[in-house]
């Protein structure tokens, strides 16, 4: 059975945009960027003239790129037949689009007002949209290094673009110059990693060393060569040195393992200065501080990171099921079950993830090293409880054991050119960390899955009627187990103080997340409508856990609050730290740690 992870199908679908909207609460501070200048854009003065470009693409060994949409060649005057025959067999797949300068994997984000150049209707228009001017496709440090300074001398809006996967279309700008990591492909085990910097007595560890663009897909396999393992995600066209760890970076190794950000020893970064920075818990402890969890594309540019892998599985289950009904109650009541087992579920040593959607459940559950009866007592009980039930179907339930983690993973993920279509559409979603202690009571994990029930309905609701019910991103929302275990343990061994990771992770035991997507020709005015009903759907549940808060990687693009939805009582201290290391604000990002400090488009400073 090839299956590919919920994952991947969140971002399946075909569908155009998002609505820029009001993105920023306003700053509680005062604004410390006076005296800054708006970002300078091509059609002013200060743009830098054709002899600095050129100059400068002599300076990165001549590998600057004019950029443009993908799909370019598909429209209007650019029309070109053979090209856009190419583009098509690429469009809607992850690594294809990876390969190129211009577009990202939701192509909601290459748009702007509106205005893009989508899909493949010769009679479109082709608009820039809100895709880069300019890319530099660094190979070397130096190149990274010219590309800050460039950008700092000329005031530029800079972009950081690895693989594009970003939720909240954090690696596009209009008018930008990116600086594309996806070619820096590095990757290195040890078994005596020694951070720079520590001690003399210092024991070494067994290690990944890994530049920014290497991919989880490799790394799993690099590790899995020498025996080992590292807490990577579910993806395996998601950068394993870009945004992930940054973030927070989640996988089924996380109960287990901790998450990404548990599992750094080392940052190698350039900062807004152009200065390589080596970070670690002896050296720039404070950037290390804030790059574990503070997020990417904030504190600079990611030139290495080292993580620490944990000795090879001795085996590893996977239970999967599919249920269908066509009375969406009884998936509410099959949905509320399991809610409550995930207390359990988790204390046995689970991690996984459910998909739920009107009419349909998935599950993808897994148990590492630990007797195959414990893996069938875990789910069948609920398996059970489903079939008992009338207008009820459970389907394909299988418990797989696996030798190791990357066999797992190689059969759970396509490869480049296996698959279906799994990118090119229009993808927003929405994030809440559902504390474990809320799920102790049956009655409250009820509410949650009634909650999320009655969200996904309204989101349904407001969606084009041609897509909202069928199979994809439309209102279903998926279940993480991937907190409690060592996610929640690093906090009472006094380990998470260590990160910048938002605490409530710590308490939580579920991250969930509620999809929602449109067509490319879904008018403007309704995609912003469906943004502010995912927003405000989720006002219910983030109503139902106070205190908690959202994963800044997988969060909506709205989150009202963000920085202390993201950051909770860490934001004050990474704000500080952003400040010091990038005074002049050059890394900026939608939602990032002091981009409250610009305006919503990022290209001037708030005045006061
Ligand atoms: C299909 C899919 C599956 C996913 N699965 C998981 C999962 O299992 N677990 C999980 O935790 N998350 C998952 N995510 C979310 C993922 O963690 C984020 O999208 C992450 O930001 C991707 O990082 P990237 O570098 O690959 O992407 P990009 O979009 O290229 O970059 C993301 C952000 O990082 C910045 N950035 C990139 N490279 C650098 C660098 N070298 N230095 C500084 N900043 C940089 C960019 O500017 C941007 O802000 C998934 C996302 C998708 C689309
Ligand atoms: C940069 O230089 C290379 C090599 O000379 C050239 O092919 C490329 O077109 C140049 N880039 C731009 C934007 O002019
Ligand atoms: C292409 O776009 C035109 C103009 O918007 C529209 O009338 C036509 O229906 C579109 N064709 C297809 C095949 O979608
Ligand atoms: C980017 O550079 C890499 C080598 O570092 C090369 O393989 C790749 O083709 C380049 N991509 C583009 C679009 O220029
Ligand atoms: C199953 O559910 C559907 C949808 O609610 C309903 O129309 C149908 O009558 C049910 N069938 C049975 C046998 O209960
Ligand atoms: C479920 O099982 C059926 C019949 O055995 C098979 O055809 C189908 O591909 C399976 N579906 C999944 C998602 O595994």
């Amino acid at each position: 059975m090839r299956s590919s992870l919920p994952v991947l199908q969140l971002a399946a679908l075909v569908c155009a945009f998002l609505a820029p909207g009001p993105a920023f609460g306003a700053p509680e501070e005062h604004n410390v960027l006076d005296g800054l200048q708006c970002r300078c854009l091509p059609s002013q003065p200060c743009w830098p003239s054709s002899a600095s470009w050129s100059k400068f693409n002599q300076t990165v060994g001549g590998r600057l790129i004019s950029t443009y949409p993908v799909a370019r060649e598909c429209h209007g005057s650019f029309y070109d037949k053979t090209r856009c025959e190419d583009i098509k067999k690429g469009y809607f797949f992850d690594h294809w689009r990876q390969l190129q300068p211009g577009p990202v994997q939701h192509v909601n984000w290459e748009t702007l007002g509106g205005k893009g150049c989508l899909g493949f209707n010769q009679t479109q228009p082709c608009d820039q949209g809100n895709v880069p001017l300019l890319t530099v496709n660094v190979s070397s440090v130096a190149d990274i290094q010219a590309t800050v300074s460039f950008a700092s001398k000329h005031n530029l809006r800079l972009v950081i673009k690895n693989t594009g996967h970003d939720f909240l279309g954090r690696s596009t700008a209009a008018n930008s110059l990116s600086l594309w990591t996806y070619f820096r492909k590095r990757i290195a085990t040890t078994d005596n990693f020694i951070p720079e910097g520590a001690p003399k007595e210092t024991k070494g560890e067994h290690a990944v060393v890994l530049e920014s663009g290497a991919l989880w897909k490799d790394v799993y396999l690099a590790v899995h060569q020498a025996g080992r393992i590292a807490v990577g995600g579910a993806d395996p066209t998601v950068g394993a040195g870009g945004g992930f760890c940054s973030g927070g970076g989640h996988g089924v190794l996380s109960p287990m393992h901790g998450l990404c950000v548990d599992n750094v020893l080392q940052f190698t970064v350039v900062t807004a200065d152009g200065q390589l920075r080596v970070a670690n818990a002896y050296q720039n402890q404070d950037l290390f501080w804030a790059l574990r969890g503070g997020g990417a594309g904030t504190f600079g540019v990611l030139v290495e990171t080292v993580l620490r892998t944990h000795p090879a599985l001795e085996q590893i289950h996977y239970a999967f099921a599919l249920i269908t009904s066509p009375d969406p109650t009884k998936i509410d009541m099959i949905a509320s079950d399991f809610w409550a087992r995930q207390v359990a579920l988790g204390k046995a040593g689970f991690s996984g993830y459910c998909f739920v959607d009107s009419n349909l459940i998935m599950l993808q559950y897994y148990l590492l090293n630990a007797p195959f009866a414990q893996a069938q007592a875990g789910v069948r009980p609920w398996l059970d409880y489903a079939r008992s039930l009338s207008n009820v179907t459970v389907m394909n339930d299988t418990i797989t054991t696996y030798p190791d983690y990357y066999t797992l993973f190689r059969m759970a993920m396509p490869g480049p050119g296996e698959g279906n279509p799994n990118a090119g559409g229009n993808l927003i979603i929405a994030s809440r960390l559902i504390p474990a202690d809320l799920l102790e009571s049956k009655e409250k994990s009820e509410e949650v899955s009634l909650t999320l029930s009655g969200i996904s309905s309204s989101i349904k609701a407001s969606l084009p009627a041609a897509i909202a019910h069928t199979p994809g991103p439309n209102g279903q929302y998926l279940m993480h187990l991937m907190a409690g275990g060592q996610v929640a343990a690093a906090a009472q061994q006094g380990h998470a103080d260590k990160t910048s990771l938002l605490p409530a992770w710590r308490k939580a035991l579920i991250h969930v997340v509620v999809t929602a997507s449109w067509e490319d020709r879904t008018p403007l005015s309704q995609q912003r409508r469906i943004q502010r009903t995912l927003t405000t759907a989720m006002d219910r549940l983030r109503k139902l856990t106070p205190g908690s808060g959202a994963y800044t990687n997988e969060a909506d693009p709205e989150e009202p609050r963000w920085q202390n939805a993201f950051w909770g009582k860490n934001y004050p201290r990474l704000r500080a730290i952003k400040r010091k290391y990038d005074p002049k604000g050059l890394f900026v990002c939608r939602l990032c740690v002091g981009s409250d400090d610009w305006s919503d488009d990022l290209n001037c400073p708030r005045r006061r």
